[in-house]
């Protein structure tokens, strides 16, 4: 049901900083930072060819990743994002095998403006895996 690795996303406590290391450190190609308030977050895309890694700062009092900075607080990584084609289709499929969805269960728009769900990490070894509709 998945398909390509879409990315992997690291939470950082300081964004501008994440995005110098893997600029000026690493040698990547590092998109601008962009605000999502509706998610809490600020983003930045690093390509790397065969697939994207994804900064992550909180943004807002009640970011989702505030929690996660705060047992991490060097940052860590935070999820991973596959393809599916049909997202309600993988989610109805899921929800039938007793994965959890995080939320209300419903697709919200994520980063790229496609439609994106989150699985509840345990009980997917720990990991929590975003889906995001291609
Ligand atoms: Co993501």
């Amino acid at each position: 049901m998945i398909g390509k690795l879409n990315h992997v996303a690291i939470a950082v406590p300081n964004l501008a900083a994440a995005m110098a290391l893997y600029r000026d450190t690493l040698g990547a190609t590092v998109s601008e930072a962009e605000a999502i308030p509706e998610h809490g977050v600020t983003v930045c895309f690093i390509e790397t060819g065969n697939t994207k890694i994804e900064l992550l700062e909180p943004l807002g009092e009640a970011s989702p990743i505030a929690g996660f900075l705060e047992r991490n607080p060097a940052g860590g990584i935070h999820h991973l994002c596959f393809e599916v084609e049909d997202i309600i289709e993988a989610r109805d499929r899921l929800k039938s095998e007793g994965a959890r969805v995080l939320g209300d269960g419903e697709p919200k728009t994520g980063a790229h403006g496609k439609p994106v769900l989150f699985l509840h990490p345990k009980d997917f070894t720990g990991a929590l895996i975003e889906l995001e509709q291609v």
